[in-house]
């Protein structure tokens, strides 16, 4: 009878420990939850944030605890309205550190992109505070990553892609723009991801201030509609638009509305017939995206955390991945460009990049 109590305590210890621990996986496996955020720049004059950034920073927090979210994507213009001077800018801290503070937004990795504002000032101080921040991931002015849903061997994978580079400053100091369309291209020739999202600041379509993107429509759109890419993030116009043409696959979405909003539509007209599916610039905010091995959940949901739109969208036709698939090497969560570029034969490419950087920086120093 004595050694009965004891021996309870174990079995109900142990069936604690099981069911919180089912609990636990059942919410993370089978499940990758991200978020995506543009124009967090803030402001240029004290205190450097807007009262709706403030608010969506604390909303992010709320949303990336509870859905468990693991990294999350900066849609560029990350400092109004100049960028920043070098690796000790205290925006960094003013418009960055203290503005997303929440936990849950310190345990997710952020992979940073520039938009046209942060070329105002010093992007490859941008890409330097990769190496002061635990958060902060900006390796290169492009790069990709690769993601696995938990507990399966599907996988999520984000080219992070610099559209002011592409259409407009590319070449001189920065990479080229035909070196970036080519790095892009094998990326996405080459991706096996079950869902295959670019990530950039200027939007191919937009109703709002900015509009459409001529030269993205050229050259961008192409490749997003060949290789078959689930969904294209950006952001420049502050509001929230969902567009899907009927010719294409293709899901375009613009999340610009994270330090101001507006509801501006000067370029209605200049976006494929019934292509819009959603519009917002009442309120600001940012976007949840949740894939599961049956379909990509993507939501914007505004700065006092209401899901404004919502929109499920079915995975790329894949290869059915087998169990060695799970084991295989080169799916490993967070691998990066240069990894990826050893596994495509890319590294060439990069070493020539390399070596043309070092080329440029030697000529002007
Ligand atoms: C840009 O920032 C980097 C890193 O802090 C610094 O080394 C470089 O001098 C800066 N460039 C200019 C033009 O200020
Ligand atoms: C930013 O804040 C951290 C922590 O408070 C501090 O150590 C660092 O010096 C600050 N950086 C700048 C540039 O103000």
């Amino acid at each position: 009878m004595d050694s009965f109590i004891p021996l309870l305590l174990v079995v109900l210890i142990s069936l604690a420990y099981c069911c919180v621990g089912q609990r636990k996986d059942s919410e993370e496996d089978g499940k990758l939850s991200f978020l995506a955020v543009g124009d967090a720049g803030g402001f240029n004059y004290a205190p450097y944030y807007t009262k709706n950034l403030e608010n969506v920073a604390k909303q992010m927090g709320k949303t990336a605890k509870k859905t468990h979210a693991k990294f999350v994507i900066g849609l560029g213009d990350n400092f109004y309205w100049k960028g920043v001077k070098d690796v000790h800018d205290f925006r960094f801290n003013a418009t960055f550190e203290n503005i997303f503070r929440a936990p849950s937004l310190h345990r997710t990795k952020w992979y940073m992109l520039a938009g046209n504002h942060d070329y105002l000032g010093n992007v490859s101080a941008q890409i330097a505070y990769t190496k002061v921040s635990r958060r902060w991931h900006f390796p290169d002015f492009y790069y990709t990553t690769v993601h696995r849903i938990g507990g399966t061997c599907k996988t999520v994978q984000i080219v992070t892609i610099d559209t002011t580079l592409l259409c407009y400053k590319g070449g001189g100091i920065y990479p080229g723009k035909r070196e970036q369309y080519r790095w892009l291209n094998e990326i996405l020739r080459n991706s096996e991801a079950d869902y295959l999202v670019v990530a950039g600041h200027h939007p191919v379509y937009s109703i709002g201030m900015h509009g459409s993107n001529v030269c993205l429509n050229d050259k961008l759109r192409p490749l997003l509609e060949k290789y078959d890419v689930t969904a294209y993030l950006s952001g420049h116009d502050h509001n929230m638009q969902h567009f899907k043409p009927l010719y294409s696959n293709v899901h375009y979405l613009v999340s610009g509305s994270a330090s101001n909003h507006n509801q501006l539509q000067y370029n209605k007209h200049k976006v494929p017939l019934n292509s819009l599916r959603f519009f917002n610039g009442k309120t600001g905010g940012f976007t949840l995206l949740q894939a599961t091995p049956r379909h990509l959940t993507v939501s914007f949901i505004g700065s006092h955390g209401k899901i404004l739109h919502t929109e499920k969208i079915p995975p790329r036709k894949t290869r059915p991945c087998s169990k060695k698939n799970t084991k295989a090497p080169f799916i490993i969560e967070d691998f990066e460009d240069s990894v990826l570029g050893a596994f495509f034969g890319l590294q060439e490419d990069n070493e020539l990049r390399q070596h043309q950087r070092e080329r440029h920086t030697g000529m002007n120093g």
